[in-house]
């Protein structure tokens, strides 16, 4: 068998033993610690988290509105995500809102009940119309996606660069140009329940500040990982960076998926810039931006450049570098290479 065929029958064969763990079809969230297995429930090594909820938020970038000259609360379109009142309100109008940072009582609704319901929970629509039924994660969907429709044929003809948040599209494999007679597919990911807060509110071990829970953070600030958040499904896993089913960049090493993902990365940034006579993408007002040699921008309206670049700056900007969606992260950027050099990733298990 090829090494792909068998990555794709252990994938298979684990959603299956997942799926019957959890006992819930279509979601993948184990209600009971699988017997024997290290978990993410309350324990002496690793005491409940109640307490530090204020503590939590406090370390997190949600607790400050982003730095940003002028500042993100004075601007239309920006405080539906960069402010709470805004995202209580929904509204992109500036006038409308108070500079406030994301708050309690904004992904909360605290009035009149102390349960402090989530005011945003079930379905989410994508930039590119895409609805999802996603629990919990609703909330976090609204806010972080790249904000624009790769389909929407103005995004190209304006270079618009997807926004710096498009973990939504990478975890639920949209919204990248997808090159005809590619097969995309997503890893089994796409498909926890609670998605997002899955992962990034697990209790982190010995309950810091900084790490799971309300802070969202998957690492400390000093860079410990939060291993519990992956645990209950991988007993045994030593690092976010877990081994790949293959060797995606073709160096000739098997590497783990983050490092695997980063090579992808680094091989296509230049290939991309090359079509634009450029050696770096960057971006810059909302806008695709290539940088030649010295740093200065060079702008393209060649579309096969720009879709390209899109497709790695949606990648980038994930910041999970794969592990939102290993198996769309890589076809992205392998079939991305394809289009731009006209073939495969030289060496590489392509996927
Ligand atoms: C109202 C919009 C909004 C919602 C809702 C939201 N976020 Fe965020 N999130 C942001 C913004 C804006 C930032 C970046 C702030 C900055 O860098 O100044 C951010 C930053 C983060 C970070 C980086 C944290 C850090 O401290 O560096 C993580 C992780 C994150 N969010 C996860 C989540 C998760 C998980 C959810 C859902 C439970 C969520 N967010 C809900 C807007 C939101
Ligand atoms: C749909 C929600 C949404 C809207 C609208 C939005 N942002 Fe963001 N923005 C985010 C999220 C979420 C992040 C955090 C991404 C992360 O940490 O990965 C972010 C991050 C940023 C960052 C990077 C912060 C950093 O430290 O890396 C800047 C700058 C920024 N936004 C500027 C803007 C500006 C300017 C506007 C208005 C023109 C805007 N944003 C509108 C959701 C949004
Ligand atoms: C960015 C959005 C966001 C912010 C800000 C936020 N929460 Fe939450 N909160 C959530 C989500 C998502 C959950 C998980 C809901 C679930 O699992 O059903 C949650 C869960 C909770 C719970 C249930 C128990 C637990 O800890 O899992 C409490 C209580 C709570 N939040 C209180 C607060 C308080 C107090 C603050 C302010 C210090 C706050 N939240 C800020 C999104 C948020
Ligand atoms: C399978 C677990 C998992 C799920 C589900 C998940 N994430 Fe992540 N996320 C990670 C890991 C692991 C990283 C990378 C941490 C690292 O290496 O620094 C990450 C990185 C991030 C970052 C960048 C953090 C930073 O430090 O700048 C943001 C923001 C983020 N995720 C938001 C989300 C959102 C929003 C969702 C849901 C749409 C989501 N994640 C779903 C595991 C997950
Ligand atoms: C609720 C269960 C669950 C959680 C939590 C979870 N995973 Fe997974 N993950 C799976 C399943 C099921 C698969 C598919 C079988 C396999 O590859 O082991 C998978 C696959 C993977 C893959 C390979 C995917 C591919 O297609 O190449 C990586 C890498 C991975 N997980 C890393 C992580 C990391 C890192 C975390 C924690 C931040 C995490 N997972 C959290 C269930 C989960």
């Amino acid at each position: 068998m090829r090494p792909r065929t068998i990555a794709v029958l252990l994938v298979v064969a684990a959603v299956a033993v997942v799926a019957l763990l959890a006992g819930r079809p279509g979601g993948f969230r184990l209600a009971e610690p699988t017997p024997g297995a290290p978990s993410n429930q309350p324990s002496p090594a690793n005491p409940a988290p109640t307490t530090n909820t204020s503590a939590q938020h406090k370390a997190s970038a949600h607790s400050r509105i982003t730095p940003s000259e002028p500042p993100l609360h004075t601007r239309d379109g920006c405080v539906k995500c960069h402010t709470g009142p805004g995202f209580v309100k929904q509204t992109s109008k500036a006038a409308e809102v108070s500079a406030q940072a994301i708050g309690c009582n904004d992904c909360h609704d605290f009035g009149g009940n102390k349960e402090g319901k989530l005011r945003i929970v079930g379905k989410a629509t994508l930039p590119n119309n895409k609805a999802v039924e996603a629990g919990t994660a609703a909330t976090c969907i609204t806010c972080h996606n790249s904000r624009r429709n790769i389909d929407d044929p103005a995004t190209l003809k304006e270079a618009s660069a997807p926004h710096y948040a498009p973990q939504s599209e990478l975890l639920l494999g949209t919204n990248a140009f997808e090159y005809p007679g590619t097969r995309y597919t997503n890893s089994v990911h796409t498909a926890l329940a609670d998605s997002c807060v899955t992962c990034h509110m697990a209790a982190a071990p010995g309950n810091p500040a900084d790490a799971g829970g309300h802070s969202m953070r998957m690492k400390t600030k000093d860079g410990k990982e939060n291993l519990n958040a992956c645990r209950p499904c991988h007993p045994d896993l030593k690092s976010f960076d877990r081994t790949a089913y293959g060797d995606y960049d073709g160096d000739g090493t098997l590497e783990g998926v983050q490092t695997e993902v980063h090579g992808l990365l680094e091989k296509l940034e230049p290939e991309i810039a090359r079509l634009a006579g450029a050696v770096k993408i960057g971006h810059a007002k909302g806008k695709i931006q290539f940088l030649d040699q010295a740093g200065k921008p060079v702008t393209t309206s060649d579309p096969k450049a720009l879709q390209a670049a899109w497709n790695w700056l949606l990648v980038e900007l994930d910041k999970s570098r794969g592990i939102h969606n290993p198996a769309y992260a890589v076809q992205v950027l392998q079939s991305t290479y394809k289009a731009v050099t006209g073939k495969d990733v030289p060496g590489a298990a392509l996927r």
